[in-house]
Formats: structure tokens, sequence, C-alpha cells
């Protein structure tokens, strides 16, 4: 049961994140410093020290300090916000409808308090509405460390399990997973595919996608009740090592698929298709393409070609990712058939990447691709 919702609030009650290195940049250059918005997106979510040093550090800027940049930030952001509308849509009526609730609300910001506040007047509250306000003044060591989390969880003397922590940077995100709190990432901040291999535990695009929502149950249902769709999903899903999936292995699995495309036996549809199947448990890339046959129903598509390439070779198989490549727009997502042997090895938020010859891509999970497998009654996890 949701007791208590901890928010992070740049990027995610507060779209400030462009107005800060928008100033960052400034900020550099009454340095004598060209900075970049690069130079500041990994250093976004972890505080003004990381944020400031982060971008010194690239830039070489070793006289920068991190009380001179605070304090031309803080004159610039209170002239800024005069003039920026910096309130997320919907924000102001998810904190409202979750108070009215009964909820708890905390907000959990690495940054300076002086921003905080800043950022709750853009809000149109007051800090008082509030359960409590946790700014860079009160903890320590920042996220992705846990403490910030884990002090609000103690501060509202709210049990770890019936917390959750809304966030939109991957420091963030780790911050809540660290505390072992069920965290939900939005894709303000960070790419969708960000998001989903952030570790999070539910991925939404905003905080107006929440902004309907009126109860803790309805909450709870619509955050996580994907977990109810998990039995029937991966009846042999084969977990994780827990090798993140990078960036770069993504690409990889793309150029495989699109490698495997290219050897397609399809003389009749001339249509060709190329998959790749990231395996969770040795992060091993396999590959199929559609291999079409004079009968053509004994025609195999380029999905389940992969699969059981797989599966011959691992004995067993979890799905952490599949690309689909086509050479059509809007890229081919993975007919019924395969949909339902994906679904046999992987989970409700399996990642499917679909993309086509010319780099277009388009990623679901893949709940949205099937949202009801067949699973046969023994095989479901209940
Ligand atoms: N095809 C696939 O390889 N995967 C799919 O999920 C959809 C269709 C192939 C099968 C056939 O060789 C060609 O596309 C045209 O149907």
């Amino acid at each position: 049961m949701i007791k208590a919702v901890l928010f992070d609030m740049d990027g995610v009650l507060v779209d400030s994140e462009d107005l800060s290195i928008e100033i960052g940049i400034k900020y550099f250059k009454s340095k004598g410093y060209e900075a970049k918005k690069e130079n500041f997106l990994s250093h976004l979510g972890t505080g003004m020290a990381d944020f400031v040093l982060g971008a010194a550090a690239e830039l070489k800027a070793d006289d920068v300090t991190v009380s001179d940049a605070d304090s031309y930030y803080h004159e610039v952001y209170e002239k800024e916000l005069e003039s920026h509308h910096i309130a997320m849509s919907g924000a102001e009526e998810v904190l409202r409808n979750f108070k009215a609730a009964g909820m708890k609300i905390a907000i959990c910001s690495s940054a300076q308090r002086w921003k905080v506040e800043a950022n709750i007047r853009a809000l149109s509250l007051s800090p008082d509405f509030f359960d409590i306000v946790i700014a860079e003044d009160m903890i320590r060591r920042n996220k992705s460390n846990p403490d910030i989390y884990l002090m609000a969880s103690a501060m509202l003397g709210v049990d770890l399990s019936d917390a959750i922590v809304i966030e939109d940077s991957p420091g963030g995100v780790l911050a809540g997973i660290n505390a072992k709190i069920r965290t939900v990432a939005l894709t303000t901040t960070m790419s969708r595919e960000e998001a989903l291999l952030s570790g999070a535990d539910r991925v939404i695009s905003d905080i107006s996608e929440l902004a309907e929502i009126k109860d803790a149950i309805s909450l709870e249902k619509y955050l996580f009740g994907i977990a109810d769709k998990e039995i029937l999903y991966g009846a042999s899903y084969v977990k994780s090592t827990g090798l993140p999936v990078r960036m770069e292995v993504i690409n990889k699995c793309i150029a495989k698929a699109l490698e495997a495309r290219d050897n397609a036996y399809s003389p009749y549809s001339e249509y060709k298709v190329g998959a790749a199947v990231l395996s969770a448990s040795s992060g091993m890339i396999y590959c199929g393409s559609n291999i079409e046959n004079s009968s053509y129903g004994a025609t195999i598509c380029a999905e389940r070609n992969a699969i059981t390439t797989a599966l011959t070779n691992e004995g067993s198989l979890g799905i952490d990712l599949l690309v689909v490549a086509s050479d059509d727009y809007p890229p081919a997502p993975p007919c019924a058939v395969c949909l339902q042997v994906i679904a046999e090895f992987a989970k409700a938020d399996t990642l499917v990447i679909l993309v086509d010859t010319k780099g277009r891509k388009e990623e679901y999970l893949l709940s949205s691709l099937l949202p009801k497998p067949f699973v046969f009654p023994t095989m479901r996890k209940s």
C-alpha cells in the first residue's frame, strides 16, 4: 500500500534542467570557458557540486569553485523564474490529489535549499504543504546513495515497502533502488531506453500521467499493476546475472539484427527481416533471419529463428532485449505467433526495439505489443 510518495524535484515537478544548463553555460562563459549542453547532461540530478565540478572537469576549468558558481546561480535563477514558467504540467494537481488521498508527500532534492524553495514557489505552493522538504543541506552523501530516501522514509515513519520514489535522472533512480524503495522513472530527462534500463520498477512519461489518479489503490494499480501481468509472461524466463544492458550492447544488437536481415531467405515475399535477442544469463547475442519455403506455411520468422538459435546454444533462455530489423516504415513488429513465442522467454517489461534500414527506431515494452499472452496452466507463476 502506498503511504508516501517521495518526489525528486528538478525534472519531476519542475522543468528546470534546461534553465539550469542555460545558466551553467552563461556562468562558464563569464569565466572565459565555452561550455556546451553536453558538458552538463551527465551531471544532472546529483547536486550543485557535481553539476558545477563535473562540467568544470570536462572543460578543464580548474579555477571554478562551487560557492562562486552557487552565488551566481542563485541570483540568475531567481531572476529568470520571474519570466520562466517551470512548473511541470499536472504537477500541482498530482501533489494536491495525493495529499487529499491521505498519502504523505516529500520533496527529496539534491539541490540547494534556496533552489528547492524557489521551485516550490514556482509550483504555487508553500513549503508547509509538504510533509517534509529535504534539500542538499540535510544530507552528506548525495544521490545515487540511498541516504536521502532512507531519511525521508524514516522521518515520515513509513516502511520502505509503503513508499515510492519518483525520479528523472539515472543517479536519482539508483538512489531509490539502493534504498530498496519502488522507484518510478520519468522520461523527462532520460530517453525511454535509458529509463527502461535504469533498473526502475516502472517507467512513465512525465508527472502529468498521474494527474487523474485520486487514491492510493488506483496509484498502486496504475504503476505496478503490471506486476499482476508478470504471471503471464516468461513461463521460462531465465534470470539475468545482473549484467547491465548498456547502450553499446543495444547498438550491437541493432547492428547484428540488420546484418541478419541481409541473410534472409525470402525469394517469395522479397521481404527481409532480421532479429537479435540478448540472452539475460550470458549477455550473448543470437540472430535469426526469416526463412521462407515453397510451401509458404513452412516459413519461419526471423524472431523465432533467433530464439531457437539462442536455445540451441544455451539450453535455456531469458530475453533481456529483442531487436527486429526490416526495411519497412514504421519498422515491422513481431507477428502474433512470434510474440507468443517471445513471451515464453521474456518479461512484461522486456524491451523490444524495431529498426529499419535507414536507422529509424521505435521502442516498446513486450506487454504493450502483447498484453495477454497465453500461458499453459501448469506454467503460470502465481
Ligand atoms: N516475418 C518475419 O520474419 N517476422 C515477423 O514477425 C513478421 C513476418 C517474415 C515472414 C515472411 O518471410 C515475410 O516476413 C513476409 O511475411
